[in-house]
């Protein structure tokens, strides 16, 4: 259903209000949503996407006050989120005793992570007046969805409410960072770079611990399309589909291409990612091949989920 219609978002917060899920588009990709505070709504999410319980989901908020109600956010936290909010940015921050965030958004830990989505979904939170919990809408374990028809196709025969308001501006998810009393720990990188976060709040950006799941999301294998992945492509193996990065100039073109950015640019890239891998996968090649993507700025949050959609499958 068009975002834009007016019955659209009626029928929205109809649907939350009853406990339903609906899928809602923000800037990053599309998130399946529901009351945070209703656990058995929170339950429909894990159902529908069938998402392992132990993963926590980001509540969204319509802004800091209402991101106070339920995390403690400390100095370094409300910078970001002043910074940053709205957009692609997730704070965790330690869950406030009196929240009424179900405790199967947090998956037992003591954290929250809350984010203020930029666009239409924050309109809807807002009027609804309490956080919504939304992982992305793909089903567990495949490529993000940044169309409401990418998502409309993740769950054929189900009555959920689509709401779309056309593709996702920046096209991967959030940046998720946790800050400490003297450091940020960057749990997910995303469209807010690690130098953005040290600039904004003047703290030091770590990486999280390789090895430790902190983010469930960085469990290795993850955003997978079907076909194998090969990544730092230069020459195209045959029978491969290309995802190609940059002007061509110099290099053969192949029958199964896709451009992420003739340009060079990453935020274009970005925003094309999930869905060219989801056309070129389409067509059922035995191997999907990726130039390589510039590890700097956006490039970094880029490879992160390329390197995860190439990772060996089934591993935690
Ligand atoms: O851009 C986004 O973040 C999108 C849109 C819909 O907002 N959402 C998204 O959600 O990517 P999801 O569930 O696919 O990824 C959320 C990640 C998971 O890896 C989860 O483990 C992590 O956030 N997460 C959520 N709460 C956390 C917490 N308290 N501590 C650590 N990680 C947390
Ligand atoms: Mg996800």
């Amino acid at each position: 259903m068009a975002a834009s219609e007016p019955e659209a978002r009626a029928a929205a917060l109809a649907a939350l209000s009853q406990g339903d899920c609906v899928a809602i588009p923000t800037e990053t990709v599309y998130g399946l949503a529901a009351d945070a505070t209703n656990g058995l709504a929170v339950a429909k999410i894990f159902a529908l996407k069938g998402r392992p319980s132990f993963n926590p989901l980001i509540c969204h908020v319509a802004d800091l006050e209402m991101a106070r109600l339920h995390g403690e956010i400390g100095d370094a936290a409300r910078k970001l989120a002043e910074a940053f909010w709205p957009g692609p940015l997730t704070l965790v921050a330690p869950k406030l005793p009196g929240s009424p965030i179900h405790e199967l958004c947090t998956a037992g830990l003591e954290t929250v992570g809350l984010r203020c989505p930029d666009g239409l979904s924050r309109e809807l939170i807002a009027e609804f007046g309490r956080p919504l919990a939304a992982p992305s809408a793909n089903r567990s374990g495949r490529i993000s969805t940044t169309s409401a028809q990418h998502v409309a196709e993740e769950y054929p025969g189900e009555p959920l409410l689509v709401l779309d308001a056309g593709p996702c501006r920046v096209g991967l998810e959030s940046t998720i960072v946790r800050p400490e009393p003297d450091r940020l720990v960057l749990l997910r990188p995303g469209a807010v770079t690690a130098q953005a976060l040290e600039q904004a709040c003047g703290l030091p950006v770590v990486a999280a611990q390789a090895g430790r799941i902190e983010a469930p999301g960085m469990m290795e294998s993850h955003y997978a399309p079907d076909a194998p992945l090969r990544l730092e492509v230069t020459g195209c193996p045959p029978g491969a589909a290309l995802l190609a990065f940059g002007n061509r100039q110099g290099r053969e073109d192949v029958g199964r291409m896709l451009n992420l950015s003739r340009s060079g640019d990453l935020a274009e890239a970005a925003a094309n990612l999930y869905a060219m891998l989801k056309r070129l996968d389409a067509a059922g090649p035995a191997l999907i091949a990726v130039e390589p993507i510039p590890q700097q700025g956006l490039g970094i949050a880029i490879n992160d989920r390329l390197k995860r959609a190439a990772a060996p499958r089934g591993k935690p």
